[in-house]
């Protein structure tokens, strides 16, 4: 992996245990919507490699869609405010909407999303992370229905989660260490 100047990666969750428990959480989806339909919305650009892992693995009758929102910056620290830059292609009323995020860290975005979800009137809204970092929550209310791993208080990246667009590519999440400025 190229990794650029002095920036240093460490493995956190290494792909096969990343895969096994995707398979874990899908079956769980499939077993909770038994029969049912499920509109998966991922939260671009991060959660897309969570969601077609996830979505392979759903036995079930299935159809995507997604939004985009913008709440970090280039780098590791979060403004504080989320910019909705593209919303969903169809209406979300009467279905069974999963909200698929890549992380739940402050919570700021998916409450923020959570809340204009509901507007619309989905028959249920459950939330779907791949990795919680309850440490830094500043939303208490604000819980992911499916988790994949929690992890502790670090900045990661790969399966789909960057560092100023970087590092999406990798298969392990992996902890990012800069070097003190
Ligand atoms: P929240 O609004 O603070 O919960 O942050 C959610 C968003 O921040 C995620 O969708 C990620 O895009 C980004 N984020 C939070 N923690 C990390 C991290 O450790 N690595 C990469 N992105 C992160
Ligand atoms: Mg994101």
């Amino acid at each position: 992996m190229h990794v650029a100047g002095r920036e240093q990666l460490k493995v956190l969750i290494r792909n096969a245990s990343i895969q096994k428990r995707v398979r874990e959480v899908a079956r769980e989806i499939t077993r909770d919507f038994k029969g049912q339909r499920v509109h998966l919305i991922g939260v671009l650009k991060g959660a897309c490699i969570f969601l077609s892992d996830l979505i392979r693995h759903i036995d079930l009758d299935t159809s995507i869609d997604f939004m985009a929102v913008a709440s970090y910056g280039k780098g590791q620290r979060s403004s504080g405010e989320v910019r909705l830059n593209k919303d969903l292609d169809t209406s979300i009323e009467g279905l069974n909407v999963i909200l698929v995020e890549d992380i739940l860290d402050t919570g700021l975005t998916l409450s923020y999303l959570r809340r204009i979800l509901l507007q619309r009137k989905p028959k249920i809204l459950k939330i779907a992370a791949l990795l919680d970092k309850p440490s830094r929550r500043l939303i208490k209310d604000i819980k992911a229905d499916y988790t994949g791993f929690d992890i502790p208080n670090e900045f990661v990246v790969g399966y789909g989660l960057d560092y100023g667009e970087r590092y999406r590519n990798l298969r392990d999440v992996c902890i990012l260490s800069l070097p003190p400025e």
